[in-house]
């Protein structure tokens, strides 16, 4: 069985991401979404909130499954049985930064394969942050997240406002 991993923050999953682990999953038999506990980011979403969000956003996908993570990437991804990790590549501006973190983990377990799927054009310029941006302003953002996000997102900034 061929399994995949699509890491990431993931605070919160926007419709950019769904775009690729949707075409990611027609590629392999198992596309695993990691969704990373402890990044550099402060993040808004804990960790059990952004699983169960990614995990209503791909409750329609059959061969993926979300799990959380902790620590390294690559540790994660053997864990899964998986040979592969995902990434989407919006502009030539992620190009430098994906580079450096492929060599990186290639470097820390060298028979693990990235594959990187170009993000489809009206996604190019969306990024977790700016919805966040939006949405805290009282800004629609129902275009570019999926619902369960958009309902998830006004009851965060109500909550904090
Ligand atoms: N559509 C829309 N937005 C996208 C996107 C797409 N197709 N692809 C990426 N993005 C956005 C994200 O929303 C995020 O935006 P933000 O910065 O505003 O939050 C940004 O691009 C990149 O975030 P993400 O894809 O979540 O990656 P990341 O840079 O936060 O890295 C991990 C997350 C999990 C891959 C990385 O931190 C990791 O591997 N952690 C484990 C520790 C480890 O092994 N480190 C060694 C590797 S060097």
């Amino acid at each position: 069985m061929k399994r995949a991993v699509y890491p990431g923050t993931f605070d919160p999953i926007t419709k950019g991401h769904l775009d690729i682990a949707q075409r990611a999953a027609k590629l392999v038999d198992e596309l695993i979404i990691g969704v990373a506990a402890d990044t550099y980011k402060h993040n808004l979403f804990s960790l059990d909130e952004r699983v169960a969000l990614v995990r209503a956003a791909v409750a329609e996908f059959a061969n993926v499954r979300v799990e959380g993570f902790e620590g390294l990437l690559v540790d994660f991804v053997r864990s899964q049985g998986a040979c592969a990790i995902v990434r989407g590549l919006r502009a030539v501006s992620d190009f430098e930064y994906e580079f450096q973190v492929y060599l990186m983990n290639k470097r820390l377990s060298p028979q693990i394969e990235t594959i990187f799927l170009m993000t489809t054009d009206n996604y190019t310029f969306l990024s977790s942050s700016i919805v966040k941006r939006v949405a805290s302003l009282g800004g629609s953002v129902s275009n570019l997240v999926p619902p369960e996000v958009e309902s998830a997102l006004k009851l965060k900034f109500r909550q904090t406002s």
